[in-house]
């Protein structure tokens, strides 16, 4: 009987859409939810149910909704089962560890992401972007790049040298893989209850396993490397002796934080960059802008310079938030817009339908670098999270990026993609554990013609 009622939906306390029009949405909720979500908060409000079987799921798509939950993490807890099935890949580390777990590992690590660490990031940034510029002109003109693949793969190298010290150069494409089949999987595994999950042959199981040997490997692979002083970890944030400096980090911690910031630090930032570049590829003022601004901070080496790329990083994230979706468990009940939350609810937040919603951007379809951004993240815009538990990696992501913008645009114009939609139509999204062009991003790349002076820099 209990078991029964674990299959019974909850009492319904807020609109949302019922069985059948789950049913009848089905495709797309498995493929890419996004628009699902956004039709849902269109036509129900700030709080939709839906009719899940077992406890209460609601989505929350008002601002101060939002903030109200992100704001109080002693309310609202981690153990969802989106950080559940993360947690298969990264352990308790720290962004999958619960509240409690969860304040110690911050305080030890925070010190690696203080303004004067990541200051070492500028300088790898700009050499790793380096690398990729020169493989592209090794490409021959004119031709066409992998542009997701290429994002995925510098971002990779930027967090093993900031974080680890590690030169990832040689390895960088079997872990950017193996980190993707692990994130696929663990979609795959969010859909499967928890304790089916353990015996249950859900696709990518396998792929899953396979993935976590190539992660653990690269974990053995660094500490080793570190135990024998072969990492350059002067040049980097000082994570990772932070960590294995640490007496007080016990058992799996060290491999799970190793994991986690690998995951974390590199797939969002990759994405981020991807949906950047695309829509660089789409607008040819921009890009006569982005170059301007390029062959400046080329002159100068200052980063200040560039405006314009943060701009068009922060408008992407607000277009393709990689953490498109945020999840959490309320711990007591509460009541959320006039609407009792019963304990123990599963609480869905989305920066991309808050990012998207016109009652907060005037033309949220349209992207545009010059429109007002935040510095700091609000309830409608929150690529980064919000309150105690917003990205650690935040500041660290939004230079490495404009960076990365900045030293490819100002060597090459793109072209738009080629999709199998048509040349420069809208790229489908596919939206996983972080959002990406469903079909890849083919890029054609031309050199920009500079002045020998300016190419000496
Ligand atoms: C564009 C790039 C990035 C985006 C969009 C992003 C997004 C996010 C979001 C939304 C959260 C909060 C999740 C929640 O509240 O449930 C988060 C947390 C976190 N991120 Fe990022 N992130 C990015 C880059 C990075 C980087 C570069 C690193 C590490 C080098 C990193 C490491 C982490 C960690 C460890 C947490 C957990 C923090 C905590 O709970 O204390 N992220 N990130």
């Amino acid at each position: 009987m209990k078991a029964l009622s674990k299959l019974r939906p909850a009492p319904q306390v807020a609109p949302g859409p019922n069985g059948p029009a789950m049913l009848r949405n089905l495709r797309q909720i498995l493929g890419d939810p996004t628009p699902f979500l956004q039709q849902c908060a269109r036509d129900y409000g700030d709080v939709v149910q839906f009719p899940n079987p077992g406890r209460p799921t609601f989505l929350l798509a008002g601002e101060d909704l939002v903030k109200q939950v992100l704001m109080d993490a002693p309310r609202y807890g981690k153990d969802t089962p989106q950080y559940q099935s993360l947690s298969l890949v990264t352990g308790e580390g720290l962004l999958s560890a619960d509240t409690a777990l969860w304040k110690g590992q911050r305080k030890r690590v925070q010190p690696a992401f203080h303004h004067r660490s990541i200051r070492n990031v500028i300088h790898i940034t700009q050499a790793e972007a380096r690398v990729t510029a020169e493989r592209w002109m090794q490409a021959g003109p004119p031709c066409f790049v992998d542009a997701g693949a290429a994002m995925s793969d510098v971002a990779l190298r930027v967090v093993g040298r900031s974080l680890f010290g590690a030169n990832l150069t040689g390895s960088s494409a079997d872990l950017a893989a193996a980190t993707e089949d692990a994130l696929t999987a663990v979609v795959q595994a969010a859909r499967v209850p928890t304790g089916i999950r353990d015996w249950a042959p859900y696709p990518a199981k396998r792929s899953l396993a396979t993935a976590l040997t190539e992660l653990d490997n690269a974990v053995d692979l660094m500490l080793a490397q570190a135990e024998a002083g072969k990492l350059d970890t002067e040049e980097s944030t000082g994570f990772l002796p932070i960590l294995m400096d640490n007496t007080e980090v016990q058992g799996t911690e060290l491999r799970d934080q190793i994991v986690t910031f690998l995951v974390a630090g590199h797939e969002t930032v990759a994405s981020a960059l991807t949906w950047a570049l695309y829509h660089i590829s789409l607008d040819r003022n921009l890009q006569g802008r982005l170059q301007h601004e390029a062959q400046r901070y080329y002159g100068s080496g200052d980063i200040a310079e560039l405006n314009l790329a943060g701009d068009t990083v922060a408008e992407a994230l607000r277009m393709y938030p990689p953490a498109w979706l945020i999840t959490r468990r309320s711990l007591v009940e509460t009541e959320l817009a006039g609407v009792t939350i019963p304990a123990g609810s599963l609480l869905i937040l989305s920066p991309f339908v808050l990012g998207r919603d016109d009652r907060y951007w005037p033309e949220p379809e349209r992207f545009d670098p010059d429109r007002e951004i935040p510095r700091q993240p609000t309830g409608a815009y929150f690529p980064f999270g919000l309150g105690s538990r917003l990205c650690i990696g935040r500041d660290m992501a939004l230079l490495e990026a404009k960076i990365v913008i900045a030293e490819l645009v100002g060597r090459f114009w793109l072209g738009p993609p080629r999709t199998g939609h048509g040349r420069g139509t809208t790229v489908p999204i596919s939206a996983g554990v972080t959002m990406h062009p469903r079909d890849g991003l083919r890029l054609s790349i031309r050199r920009v013609m500079r002045s020998a002076a300016a190419e000496q820099k």
